[in-house]
């Protein structure tokens, strides 16, 4: 049954989204909920998986037995992930990393200036394509979240970053993306394969993706 389906597999899960510090006060963010990556973390959780939820700041509860382990920035999410890695079984990428942080964060509050203010913004690590160069018997599943040409963008992911499957939502669409409590997904796989599921709540949108990861583990459900 499924809530067996995942017994003895560790998955680990990234949600919400990263906070980049610009002084004591201050942050770059991101519009990310965190709620795709908890509704996941406890379709794992309710089939068996032993899961672990690193998570990017948000007001969402920790699902029924699953670890969290709170994190503030991509740097920090990194760390964690990569020391976590070689234990997993399965990873899922749901949270919206920054791509950039500020490259100074000041040790006191940046005053007000009558003119322009300068940010530098530096690059972070791309956790999910450092993962692909350095996988072995994980399964790598990525989310592209993007505003148009979704598919092709999405595919493309796919194939730099090296995962196994990736979740494709177009952030623009009514009852999609950040915030909502619904999504509208397509599963891609880098045989070509493409499951495009119509909007439903993000928990059952998250049961959907656990019984694919189960699928690409080779067990399958008896019920
Ligand atoms: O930001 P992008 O659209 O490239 O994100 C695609 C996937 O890569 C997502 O699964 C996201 O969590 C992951 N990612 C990451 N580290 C980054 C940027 C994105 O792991 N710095």
């Amino acid at each position: 049954t499924s809530s067996t389906l995942l017994s003895g597999k560790k998955v680990l899960i990234t949600a919400g989204g990263t906070q980049e510090p610009l002084d004591p006060v201050r942050y770059l963010g991101n519009r990310s909920s965190g709620r795709m990556g908890y509704a996941i973390a406890q379709a794992c959780q309710e089939a068996g998986a032993e899961t672990i939820l690193v998570s990017a700041p948000t007001d969402l509860p920790i699902p029924k037995g699953v670890k969290r382990i709170s994190v503030m920035t991509a740097q920090e999410m990194h760390d964690v992930v990569l020391e976590e890695f070689p234990k997993m079984d399965v990873i899922v990428k749901a949270a919206a990393v920054a791509d950039y942080r500020p490259k100074e964060n000041a040790s006191q509050k940046i005053k007000k200036q009558g003119t322009s203010l300068w940010v530098e913004l530096v690059p972070n690590p791309d956790i999910l394509a450092e993962l692909g160069k350095i996988k072995s018997k994980q399964i790598l599943v990525g989310f592209a979240a993007e505003t148009e040409n979704l598919i092709d963008y999405a595919q493309e992911k796919m194939r730099r970053k090296n995962v196994d499957m990736l979740v494709a939502n177009d952030v623009t669409r009514q009852g999609s993306g950040f915030g909502s409590l619904t999504n509208i997904v397509s599963f891609l796989f880098p045989d070509g394969r493409r499951i495009d599921l119509p909007q439903m709540n993000k928990l059952e949108v998250a049961r959907h993706l656990r019984d694919k990861i189960a699928e690409l583990l080779g067990v399958t459900k008896e019920d």
